[in-house]
């Protein structure tokens, strides 16, 4: 995966990355990799660890670890913070990537529904980013770097994905308050927020069967195509890396434009041929006056 880095530039840096089995988190790994990063990749699937790790180590030749946790526990998170500073001695870089999530009208959700959401997405980035901030202020440990995966709905809200919206915003509320919080203690906190980036994770779980062809991700987007996975890795590198050392308390998105179209109130007129714009120049023009 090509970076716009160098190839050494995250070397003798050791990164978590929580959900790094599947998905984007996977590519983020890769491209972690690439650039010579230890990196520990945790979620609940031990197994589907253990295969990402061997087939990324035999492509790089680089260290993978694969540790199984449920970032919903504490005690499991501070149990994968010791297997990884075993293993690689310090951490540098956490990346809160691991999330649930499905499509619902919110009225059809249970309580236990919500809650389980908000436990991934909200719980888990708090899990993690206790248990690593706290060791890297009690150990006097500086230049760390804490980057969490949001969407662009944390601010706008989205129906339909109610609990992971409320989730994601807490998550970005998480980012700006610790970036002030903990800045001193040479602790930087940032986001990303991607758009649409197909993963069969959330595919399968936001557009299940024929609604992938009925609800076009693409045509949501001004530039008119879905993210592609180099891209939000490439990103996200360069954020976790010392490189954007003076960049804290930022959500940086990565949506082809997808939420300021959706925001836009005329941006439906991309709709209108283009040779109609004579004709309603002219109909405007004419209403001068009235
Ligand atoms: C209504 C549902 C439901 C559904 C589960 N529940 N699916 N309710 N509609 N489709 C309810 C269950 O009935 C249960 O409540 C409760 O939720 C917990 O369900 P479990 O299956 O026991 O939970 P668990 O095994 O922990 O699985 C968590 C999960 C699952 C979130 C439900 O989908 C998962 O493991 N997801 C991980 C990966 C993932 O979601 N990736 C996509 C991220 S995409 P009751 O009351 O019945 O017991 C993403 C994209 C953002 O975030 C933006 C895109 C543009
Ligand atoms: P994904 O492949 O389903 O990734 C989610 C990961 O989280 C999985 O590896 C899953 O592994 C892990 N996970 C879930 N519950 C966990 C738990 N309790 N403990 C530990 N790990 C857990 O989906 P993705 O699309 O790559 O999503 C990655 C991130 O990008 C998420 O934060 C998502 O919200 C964000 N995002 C994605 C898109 C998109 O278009 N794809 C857009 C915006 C934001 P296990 O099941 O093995 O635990």
């Amino acid at each position: 995966m090509e970076s716009m880095l160098r190839p050494d530039a995250l070397k003798g840096r050791t990164i978590v990355v929580t959900g790094g089995g599947t998905g984007l988190g996977r590519s983020m790994t890769e491209m972690l990799l690439g650039l010579g990063a230890n990196v520990c990749i945790t979620s609940r699937k031990l197994d589907v660890l253990q295969k990402t790790a061997d087939e990324l180590v035999s492509a790089s030749g680089g260290h993978v670890l694969a540790v199984a946790c449920d970032v919903r526990n504490y005690e499991e998170v501070e149990n994968l913070s010791k297997v990884v500073r075993e293993r690689f001695g310090s951490v540098d870089g956490l990346i809160n990537n691991a999330a649930g999530n499905f499509i619902s009208p919110t009225e059809r959700l249970s309580g236990k529904a919500f809650q389980t959401v908000i436990d991934i997405v909200l719980m888990g980035t708090v899990n993690c980013t206790l248990v690593f901030g706290k060791e890297w202020i009690a150990g006097g440990e500086r230049d760390k770097s804490i980057l969490n995966v949001v969407t662009t709905y944390a601010w706008t809200g989205s129906g339909y994905v109610v609990p992971s919206a409320c989730a994601k915003a807490g998550v970005l509320a998480l980012t700006r308050s610790l970036a002030a919080e903990w800045g001193h203690y040479g602790i930087r906190s940032n986001a990303v927020a991607p758009g649409p980036f197909p993963t069969k994770g959330a595919w399968s779980r936001l557009l299940p069967g024929d609604m992938i062809e009925k609800f076009d991700m693409a045509k949501r987007v001004p530039l008119g195509r879905l993210g592609e996975h180099r891209e939000l890795a490439d990103l996200v590198a360069y954020l976790i890396s010392p490189f954007s050392g003076y960049i804290n308390g930022e959500v940086v998105t990565i949506d082809g434009g997808e939420w300021l179209k959706g925001a836009g109130q005329f941006s439906m007129l991309d709709q209108v041929e283009p040779g109609m714009w004579d004709t309603i120049e002219q109909m405007v023009r004419g209403a001068k006056g009235s």
